[in-house]
């Protein structure tokens, strides 16, 4: 797929707190096809500290506006300056990159985004509505302010949340979730609460996800969230290792079957 460097406009840039905001922006032609899973990366400035583009999973996408939305936490140099940005401004970006979340083999999947890892979640849950499928979609984080855009999930999918402070949602972690937790009661019956479980958030959160799918037999894709600089498949900085050697996390990823991960669902 042909990768495209940009100038792409700031449409809106929506703050939903002190954490999280969206980035709504306005390609210069026609968008090129962008599947869930996809990422950009993005130029921040040129600065010592935020030098390195950044890579983005596209959060959601409207061809008939040639619009796409990156949901950005701010964690770190990079970030922050990117949450300064305002109507107009306009911002370099590499795209379409990485690989994409396959479809389902029915209508019996599960979505588990944990804090920020929930941003390609919203793409997928709505390629699958639009697609016939109604997904679950499990959405988690430390508290209240990790749980952002619930309406927008709401409308492809039925949503539950969970929080470790329970601030909002059931308290807990997100794999001791009813829905997860469930499943392992289940194990013993033929037939599982789903066939598919696509996840993105931390490491050990998607670690765990993998490892409750194999012990129940579920196909489990994940996105992977390793540390990226070039994004292009050149500095080898983001390999992984999987059953077929390693793997390059923006070239041949970020969407691997867990399954295909080393030691991912021990
Ligand atoms: Fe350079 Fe993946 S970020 S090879």
């Amino acid at each position: 797929m042909t990768k495209l460097i940009q100038n792409v406009k700031v449409l809106r840039n929506k703050k939903l707190n002190s954490s999280y905001f969206v980035l709504e922006l306005l390609a210069p032609e026609k968008l090129p096809k962008i599947l869930p899973g996809q990422f950009v990366q993005v130029l921040i400035d040129n600065s010592k500290n935020t030098f390195l583009r950044r890579p983005f999973s596209v959060h959601n996408i409207d061809y008939n506006k040639n619009t796409f939305k990156l949901l950005i936490q701010k964690v770190g140099n990079g970030t922050k300056v990117l949450s300064y940005l305002e109507k107009g401004n306009l911002i370099n970006i590499i795209y379409p990159l990485g690989n994409n979340f396959s479809m389902p083999f029915d209508n019996n999947v599960l979505l588990v985004g944990g804090g920020c890892g929930i941003a390609p979640l919203l793409f997928l849950a709505k390629y699958l509505f639009e697609n016939n499928i109604i997904p679950t979609i499990l959405i988690g984080g430390k508290g209240r302010k990790d749980i952002v855009e619930l309406e927008e999930y709401g409308k492809y999918g039925h949503v539950f949340v969970i929080t470790e402070d329970g601030t909002i949602g059931v308290k807990g972690l997100i794999t001791h979730h009813p829905l997860l937790s469930d499943i392992n009661k289940n194990k013993d019956k033929s037939k599982a609460n789903f066939s598919k479980i696509y996840t993105c958030g931390p490491e050990l959160m998607m670690r765990e996800i993998a490892r409750i799918s194999k012990e129940n037999n579920i196909d489990c894709e994940a996105s992977l969230e390793n540390m990226m600089a070039c994004g292009i498949g050149a500095c080898l900085c983001c390999v992984v290792k999987t059953i077929r050697g390693n793997e390059r996390v923006c070239t041949e990823g970020p969407i691997f079957n867990t399954k295909d991960l080393v030691q991912w669902d021990k």
